[in-house]
C-alpha cells in the first residue's frame, strides 16, 4: 500500500534483468508466530544488461535481518532497503547472495505469498506474491533451479510439501528442535518464482497412478482434510484423462515422478499451476454426488484440466513479463474448453462458453476497464486476471485454429513448445510458431491481441433469382475504448452456410469451379477489410444465412433476421450453435418488444411464435435434452443490459419475467409431461446424457413455478424432498426460494433450515445456501444479505463465502443491487473498504459491478459515482482498488 499514487508499467519499458539466478536454495523454518527464511542465490550478471548495475531485489511486508555476498556479512546500512526493494551497490559479476529474514504468515490476509488457511500453511505467489517471501527478482524472465527446505513441528504439521522430487527427510536434532521435522524437495526444471509453492500441514492424501505414453510411471497425489477424503475421486478420474488427453491431442507428457495437488479453504482464485504442486481452491477439487451440483462437477474436471496443461503451456514455456500473460492462459483455457467439450458434449461446451463469453467479456470490453487482451500497461497486474486475457484470449487462440485447420495448428503447437521449452517467451513467438508451419501471415491477425473492444460485424444478404446469386455484404467496425479510439479492421475468420427451405444448399464462390464432390456446405471466409462482399452462385432458392457458425469470431454479430427466419434456423440449422442462438434471438426479440410496449400499457402480449417455436423444440425427439434445455432458457437479465445502451433495470427484469410467465402458463402441460419423463432414475452418473437429462427436467420444474401453479411448487417441494444428488436438490430449493408466491413464502422458511441443518458441516455447500438466498429477485433481499453475514457460517477473510454472499448479491441480482435508493451500491462500497485493507485482491474483484456505472439511468449514476468517490477518498488504497477506482471515475 502507497500513499503516492501508484504509477503504470508500460510494455514499451521492458528491458531484461540485470540478472539472472542460477540456483535458488531456500531453508523455511516455521512456527506459530512466525516464519523464518534463509535464502541463497547464485547470480550472474547479465551480459545484456548494464555493466554496472546495481543489484535490486523485489520484496516487501518482511523483516531482513542478515544479508550477505559470497559469504561475507554486509553491514545492514550498506544495503538499501526501501518499502517493495532492496538495493545493493558494487556487486561482483558473479556471486553467491544469502539473505535471512522473518514474515507473519498468520497476519497474512491478502493470500499472497506465505499465508495460514486454517490450520495449514500454503502459498500462493502468481502474479507477484514470492516478494513477500524473501528478496529476489520476481519476474518471469528470471528462471532458476529451486532447492527448498521446509522444517515445522511434526504433529501439528505432518506434510511438508514444495516443487518437484523429495530428496529428502527427517527428524530435527538438539533440545531447541525438539518435535520437530524437516523435508528437502528439488525440482530439476528452471523456473519463475511465481510457479514456487509451500504447503506444510495435517493433510490425507489420496493416490493414483498414471503410466505416461513412453511407458513412465507417474504418482498422482491429492491432499486434502480428512474429512474430504470421500471428495476426491472424481478429480483424480478427471487429472488421468487430462494427461492422456495432453499426450493425444497435443504430443505433451508428463515430466516429473509425481503430480500432487493440495485443497485449500482460503483462496483468492480458482486454482494455481505451481509445478508439479497445483493448489486447489476446495471448491474447485472436492466433488460427491450428495454436495456437488453438476456444473459444479464439470468445473472440477475443467480446472484439474487447466492446471495440469500449464505443465507445458505456462511453466515449460513461460511468459516474459505479465502482459504476455494471455500467452499462457488464453491458450490453456482453449486447451481446456476443448478437453471439456471431449470429454462432454461439444455443442453444450460451445454454447456455455459463447454465452458467459458475451455476456461478461463483452460488458468488460464495453467499460472503463477495457483492455487489448495483451494490455499495453498496467498499475497492478492482479487486476489483469481478466476475461478479456483468458476467454477473449482462449477464442483469439481458438481462431488460428480455425484458419489453420487442427493439423497445421498440431504441427505449429508442436514447433512452439520444441523451440522455446525452458524460455519465457512472448505472443509474437506463438503466432511465430503458427506463422512458420503454415507460410500464413499473421501480421494483421495481431490485432486480436493489441486492440481492446469487441468488434462489430454487420452483414446484409440479398438473394438475385434471375442470376441463381447471393450477394453477402459485411462490414467491421469496432467501437472506441478509453485507451484506443482508432482501430485497424481485424482479420476475422467467419463460418457461415446457407439455409434453403428443407436444409443446406452448397456453398460456391463466384469465380470457383463447380465441383460437384467438393460441394461444402459450411466454409470460413475471411474478412480482412472494414467492407467486404462475398457472392455466392448456383444458389436456387432464397436462403436464410447460417452466419458465425461455432461462433467462430468473438464479435458482435448484426443480422436483420425475421421471426419466421429464426424459426427455420431453430428448426434447420446443423450448427448447434447457430441453432441455439437463433432460439435466443426470438427470445430476444420478444422480450424487447414486450419492454418497448411496457411503456404504454400495463400487460402486453406475448409474440404467439415463441410459444410455437417452444413447443416445436419440446417435441423434437431428434434434439439433444441438454440443447432443449438450453433453446428453452430465456436470455438472461445480464445479457439483455449488455445489449443495451442503457439499462433499464426494472423494465428488462418485468419484461422478461412476464414473457416466462406467459411460457409457463401457456405450456404447462407439455412442462409437466417433459417433468414426469425425465423423472430421476436410481442410478446417478454424472456422464454428458445424465446431466442433460437433470438440466432439462429442472428447466420444467423452474417453469412449472414460474406459472405460479399449486402444483408447480408441489412438484419443486417433494424434490426438495426427496432428491439424491445436489443438482436436483438445489434446483428445488432454488425455484422455491426465488418464487414469489405465497404458497413458497409459507415452505421457504422451513426448507433452508432443514438444508443448512443439513449441510451445516459442508462449507462448499453453505455457501451455496447463501448464493441461493443472496440471488433471490424478491424484495429484502439487501437485508437477507446483510443478516446472513452476522451468521455462524459466515467468514469474511474467506473469499469463497465473501463471492458466494457479496458477489452473488451484486453481480447475480441486478434487480436487488441496482435498487433505485442507492442501499444497494453503498453496502458493496462498506465491503470493498473493509476488504482494502485486508485483501486488496478480492475487494478490487468486488468492485467491478459499480465501475459499470456509465450504462444506468442519471441517477444511479449519480449513486453509484459517490460511492466510488467514497472509496477513492479512503487514506490507504491498495494498488489494486486504486487502479480500478481512479479508471472507473
Ligand atoms: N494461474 C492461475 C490460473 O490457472 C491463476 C491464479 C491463481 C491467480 N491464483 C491466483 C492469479 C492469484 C492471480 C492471483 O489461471
Ligand atoms: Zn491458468
Amino acid at each position: 500500500m502507497k500513499d503516492a499514487q501508484p504509477k503504470a508499467i508500460k510494455l514499451e519499458d521492458y528491458r531484461e534483468p540485470d540478472f539472472w539466478i542460477s540456483e535458488t536454495h531456500l531453508e523455511f523454518d516455521l512456527y506459530e508466530e512466525y516464519a523464518l527464511v534463509r535464502s541463497r542465490l547464485l547470480l550472474e550478471r547479465n551480459q545484456n544488461a548494464d555493466k554496472k548495475a546495481a543489484l535490486v531485489l523485489h520484496g516487501q511486508d518482511m523483516e531482513l535481518i542478515t544479508v550477505s555476498i559470497d559469504g561475507k556479512e554486509l553491514a545492514l546500512d550498506s544495503v538499501f532497503v526501501e518499502e517493495e526493494s532492496l538495493t545493493i551497490n558494487d556487486v561482483p559479476d558473479k556471486f553467491e547472495f544469502t539473505c535471512h529474514t522473518k514474515i507473519l504468515p498468520q497476519k497474512n490476509t491478502s493470500l499472497e505469498g506465505l499465508y495460514k488457511s486454517k490450520t495449514m500453511f500454503c502459498t500462493q505467489c502468481e502474479a507477484e506474491g514470492f516478494r513477500k517471501i524473501t528478496y529476489y527478482l520476481d519476474r518471469p524472465d528470471v528462471m532458476s533451479e529451486f532447492t527448498t527446505k521446509i522444517t515445522a513441528d511434526k504433529t501439528a504439521y505432518p506434510v511438508l510439501l514444495s516443487n518437484g522430487n523429495p530428496v529428502g527427510e527427517g527428524d530435527c536434532e538438539g533440545d531447541a528442535e525438539e518435535g520437530r521435522h524437516w523435508a528437502k524437495w528439488h525440482d530439476p526444471f528452471k523456473k519463475p518464482a511465481y510457479l514456487f509453492a509451500l504447503v506444510a500441514g495435517n493433510l490425507c492424501n489420496i493416490d493414483d497412478k498414471f503410466v505416461t505414453q513412453s511407458g513412465r510411471e507417474i504418482l498422482l497425489r491429492i491432499f486434502v482434510e480428512d474429512k474430504d477424503r470421500d471428495k476426491v475421486s472424481h478429480a483424480l478420474q478427471s487429472l488421468k484423462k487430462a494427461m492422456r488427453w495432453d499426450e493425444d491431442v497435443y504430443g505433451r507428457e508428463y515430466d516429473l515422478d509425481i503430480f500432487m495437488i493440495v485443497a485449500v479453504d482460503d483462496f483468492n482464485m480458482g486454482a494455481m499451476e505451481n509445478k508439479g504442486l497445483n493448489i486447489f481452491n476446495t471448491s474447485c477439487v472436492l466433488a460427491n454426488q450428495q454436495t456437488t451440483t453438476d456444473g459444479a462437477f464439470q468445473h472440477v474436471e475443467a480446472v484439474v484440466a487447466h492446471e495440469y496443461f500449464h505443465n507445458w503451456s505456462g511453466n515449460r514455456v513461460t511468459c516474459r513479463d505479465w502482459f504476455q500473460l494471455s500467452l499462457k492462459e488464453g491458450f490453456t483455457v482453449f486447451r481446456d474448453s476443448e478437453f471439456s467439450a471431449d470429454m462432454n458434449s461439444p455443442t453444450v461446451k460451445r454454447i456455455q462458453d459463447v454465452s458467459f463469453l458475451r455476456t461478461a467479456q463483452f460488458a468488460e470490453d464495453g467499460g472503463p476497464m477495457a483492455h487489448p487482451v495483451r494490455p499495453s500497461s498496467y498499475i497492478e497486474i492482479s487486476n489483469f486476471y481478466t476475461l478479456t486475457v483468458y476467454e477473449k484470449g482462449a477464442e483469439v487462440v481458438r481462431m488460428l485454429h480455425t484458419l489453420l485447420g487442427p493439423e497445421l495448428f498440431r504441427k505449429g503447437s508442436d514447433l512452439y513448445f520444441e523451440r522455446h521449452d525452458g524460455q519465457a517467451v512472448t505472443v509474437e513467438d506463438f503466432v511465430a510458431a503458427m506463422s512458420d508451419v503454415s507460410g500464413r501471415d499473421f501480421s494483421q491477425f495481431m490485432h486480436w491481441y493489441r486492440q481492446a473492444g469487441t468488434p462489430v460485424l454487420k452483414v446484409k444478404g440479398e438473394f438475385d433469382k434471375a442470376s441463381a446469386s447471393y450477394t453477402l455484404k459485411v462490414s467491421q467496425s469496432c467501437p472506441a475504448t478509453p485507451e484506443s479510439a482508432e482501430k485497424q479492421p481485424y482479420h476475422i475468420p467467419f463460418r457461415l452456410g446457407l439455409l434453403g427451405e428443407s436444409g443446406e444448399l452448397p456453398l460456391v464462390l463466384q469465380g470457383e469451379q463447380e465441383k460437384s464432390q467438393t460441394q461444402l456446405t459450411t466454409r470460413v471466409l475471411e474478412v480482412t477489410k472494414a467492407e467486404q462482399t462475398f457472392v455466392f452462385q448456383g444458389v436456387s432458392e432464397e436462403p436464410v444465412p447460417s452466419l458465425l457458425r461455432g461462433f467462430s469470431a468473438p464479435v458482435k454479430l448484426q443480422y436483420n433476421y425475421s421471426r419466421d427466419e429464426l424459426a427455420r434456423l431453430m428448426r434447420l440449422d446443423p450448427d448447434g450453435y447457430c441453432r441455439w442462438d437463433a432460439s435466443q434471438q426470438l427470445a430476444l426479440q420478444v422480450i424487447q418488444s414486450v419492454m418497448h410496449a411496457l411503456g404504454n400499457e400495463p400487460s402486453p402480449d406475448v409474440d404467439e411464435r415463441l410459444l410455437e417455436a417452444f413447443a416445436h423444440i419440446m417435441q423434437d425427439k431428434a434434439l439433444d435434452p441438454a440443447m432443449v434445455a438450453l433453446m428453452l432458457q430465456l436470455p438472461s437479465e445480464d445479457y439483455l443490459s449488455e445489449l443495451a445502451t442503457t439499462i433499464e433495470v426494472e423494465t428488462i427484469h418485468h419484461a422478461r419475467n412476464r414473457v416466462r410467465r406467459k411460457l409457463a402458463r401457456s405450456l404447462f402441460s407439455r412442462f409437466e409431461s417433459v417433468y414426469m419423463r425425465l423423472s430421476e432414475d436410481g442410478d446417478f452418473k454424472v456422464d454428458a446424457a445424465s446431466i442433460a437429462n437433470r438440466s432439462l427436467r429442472n428447466l420444467c420444474l423452474q417453469y412449472l413455478v414460474y406459472s405460479g401453479q399449486k402444483e408447480g411448487l408441489e412438484y419443486a417441494h417433494k424434490q426438495f424432498n426427496t432428491a439424491s444428488n445436489m443438482t436436483d436438490n438445489m434446483a428445488a430449493l432454488l425455484a422455491i426460494v426465488h418464487s414469489g408466491s405465497e404458497l413458497a413464502q409459507t415452505m421457504k422458511a422451513s426448507c433452508l433450515e432443514r438444508f443448512y441443518e443439513k449441510w451445516k458441516g459442508e462449507s462448499l455447500v453453505v455457501n451455496q445456501w447463501f448464493s441461493v438466498q443472496a440471488t433471490s429477485p424478491l424484495p429484502g433481499t439487501l437485508k437477507t444479505v446483510q443478516q446472513l453475514m452476522q451468521h455462524e457460517a459466515f467468514d469474511f477473510n474467506n473469499p469463497n463465502k465473501l463471492r458466494a454472499l457479496v458477489g452473488s448479491f451484486a453481480m447475480r441480482n441486478p434487480i436487488n443491487f441496482h435498487e433505485r435508493s442507492g442501499a444497494g451500491y453503498r453496502f458493496l462500497a462498506d465491503q470493498v473498504i473493509e476488504l482494502n485493507k485486508r485483501n486488496p485482491q478480492i475487494a478490487s474483484r468486488l468492485l467491478s459491478p459499480l465501475s459499470k456505472w456509465k450504462k444506468y439511468d442519471e441517477n444511479r449514476q449519480t449513486l453509484m459515482c459517490d460511492q466510488l468517490r467514497r472509496i477513492q477518498s479512503e487514506p490507504k488504497l491498495s494498488k489494486d482498488v486504486y487502479e480500478v477506482v481512479s479508471k472507473s471515475l
